[in-house]
């Protein structure tokens, strides 16, 4: 399973890669409003700082809604940097643009995927990486952890290539239910990711450990 990072937060981008763990990011444009980067100049600069923190790939996402505008602005970012991959929105010029640019040999990420049929779609359309939102799904009283799942069981009957990245993980739990139901990749704040490390016993067997080492010195 791939780990991302779900921020464009350049210090908890690199506490990630430092861990050695790190396969990649995503970004949206609320995360990067979060961070103060605004206008397009310093978003695309954002992007090439974050791609030289990272090996993987880092989606970023096109603000426009129509087929022209997607395919100039995906043009513009995947001519940054080569690990960039453009985020498309699921909608009908979304899905126009991903196959425009898996045609090309361009790496997609089609987000904003809420359904089965919208993941297969966006496979047809030859993805990289589609991102159902699972944590938005729970907001609503829907079991986001079901769509992963059903995705699975949709991509394995046809061996598509596209690769399922569960996003809009809340915290560790998530991760590990992805991993159990087949998801290729997870992506979640530095939270959830750290949050796999903690066990009560692990600390208690250190200190133990420790405390037993130090009693013959
Ligand atoms: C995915 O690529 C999105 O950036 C993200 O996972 C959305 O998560 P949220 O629902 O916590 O905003």
């Amino acid at each position: 399973m791939k780990f991302f990072i779900d921020t464009a937060n350049l210090d908890q981008i690199k506490e990630a890669q430092d861990l050695g763990i790190l396969d990649g990011v995503t970004t949206n444009p609320s995360l990067m409003a979060k961070e103060g980067i605004t206008g397009t100049n310093n978003i695309l600069k954002h992007y090439v700082d974050i791609c030289n923190i990272v090996d993987g790939d880092v989606s970023a996402e096109v603000i426009s809604t129509d087929f022209d505008g997607m395919v100039r602005e995906g043009e513009a970012l995947a001519d940054l940097h080569d690990q960039i991959v453009i985020k498309l929105p699921m909608i009908k010029d979304g899905v126009k643009a991903c196959k425009y640019f898996s045609s090309k040999g361009i790496k997609t990420n089609v987000t904003l995927v809420f359904s089965p049929g919208q993941a297969l779609l966006a496979a047809k359309a030859g993805a990289t990486y589609v991102s159902p939102f699972i944590g938005r799904l729970d907001d609503v009283s829907t079991d986001g952890l079901n769509l992963i799942g059903e995705i699975r069981h949709i991509y394995d009957n046809y061996a598509f290539e596209t690769q399922i990245l569960a996003a809009s993980i809340r915290h560790t739990m998530h991760i590990i239910d992805c991993a159990k139901l087949g998801a290729d990749v997870m992506t979640g704040p530095l939270s959830s990711i750290l949050g796999l490390l903690k066990h009560p016993l692990t600390d208690i067997g250190l200190e133990k450990f420790l405390a037993d080492y130090n009693k013959g010195n």
